[in-house]
Order: structure tokens, then C-alpha cells, then sequence
């Protein structure tokens, strides 16, 4: 019984480890980005909105979690708390302010001396997914 428990802990602690190392190694930019499908949510057209039309919508929230893990938590960590190596996501304003820095962060990334920091990803995931990602960290949000 103590050698099943220890073997289980031991499992356990190197899927935290692959975790945790997953980011470093993966921070590149260009990893390939999880579709996701946002059949369920209301239709938002093809311009760029400036607010958050998902804000509080429930199955918005849960397909932003899921698109956020598969495509966000990487670099910004589970549950939006960062790990370190890109900024905190809890922190970012709420309402139209916030959302126009946010959406102008997930359409075109961020680049700065030839280095891929954050890659794009309007083209990629699309609008819907960009608002229900932006709903689900809405939920999180925490005071600096
Ligand atoms: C490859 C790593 C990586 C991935 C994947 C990634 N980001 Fe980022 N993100 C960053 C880094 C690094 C920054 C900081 C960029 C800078 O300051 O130039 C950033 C910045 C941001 C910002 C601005 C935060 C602020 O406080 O200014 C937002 C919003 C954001 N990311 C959202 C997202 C969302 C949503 C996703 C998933 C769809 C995502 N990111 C995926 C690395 C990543």
C-alpha cells in the first residue's frame, strides 16, 4: 500500500513537472493554436467590436475557459494566475478599457525586436473566441 501511494505521488508530481516546464519551452510563438468552437454563441459579425459582447454570458465563460486553457495557459498560466513569464491576466481592467487593450493584444500579439512574444491570434481563432476568452478572464479578475 505505502509503495502504490508513493508511485501515484511520484506520477503525479511529473505531470506537475511537465507542466510547469511546458511554458519555458514552448514560449516561442509558435505553437498550433487549438480551434474552438463557438457554434453555441450569438453571431457578433466580422468587424472587431471594442467591448466584450460575452460579458457574463455562461456558455461564453465556459468556452472561454476551455479555449484558454488550450491556447493562453501556457504562457499565462492555469486559472489566469501567470507564472512569471508573460504578464498576469487577473489584473486587467474591466470593461471598455480593458477590452480594447485586450482585444488589440489578442489580434496581433506582440512583437518587439524581431521576437515573437506573444503570437497573434485574431486571424486563427477568431473574433467569438477572442470575446469568450475576454468573458472567462472577466471572471477572474483580481484587484493589483
Ligand atoms: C507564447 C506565449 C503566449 C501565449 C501562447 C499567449 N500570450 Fe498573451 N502575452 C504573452 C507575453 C509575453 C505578453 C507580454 C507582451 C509584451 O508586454 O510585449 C502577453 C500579453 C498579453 C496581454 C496584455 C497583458 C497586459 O497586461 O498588458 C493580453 C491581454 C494577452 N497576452 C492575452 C492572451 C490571450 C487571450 C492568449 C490566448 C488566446 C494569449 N495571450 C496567449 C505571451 C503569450
Amino acid at each position: 500500500m505505502r509503495n502504490m501511494t508513493g508511485r501515484i505521488a511520484l506520477g503525479a508530481a511529473f505531470a506537475t513537472l511537465a507542466m510547469v516546464a511546458g511554458p519555458q519551452i514552448m514560449a516561442h510563438g509558435d505553437v498550433t493554436p487549438q480551434a474552438v468552437d463557438t457554434s453555441d454563441l450569438p453571431d457578433i459579425g466580422e468587424d472587431w467590436l471594442e467591448e466584450n459582447p460575452y460579458s457574463g454570458n455562461a456558455r461564453a465563460i465556459e468556452i472561454g475557459t476551455s479555449a484558454y486553457n488550450q491556447n493562453c495557459a501556457r504562457c499565462h498560466g492555469l486559472e489566469a494566475i501567470s507564472g512569471g513569464i508573460a504578464p498576469d491576466l487577473r489584473y486587467l481592467e474591466l470593461g471598455p478599457s480593458g477590452d480594447s487593450w485586450y482585444v488589440e493584444r489578442y489580434r496581433n500579439g506582440s512583437s518587439h525586436d524581431g521576437k515573437v512574444y506573444m503570437p497573434p491570434f485574431g486571424e486563427v481563432l477568431g473574433q467569438k473566441a477572442g470575446w469568450a476568452i475576454r468573458a472567462f478572464l472577466e471572471t477572474k479578475y483580481t484587484e493589483e
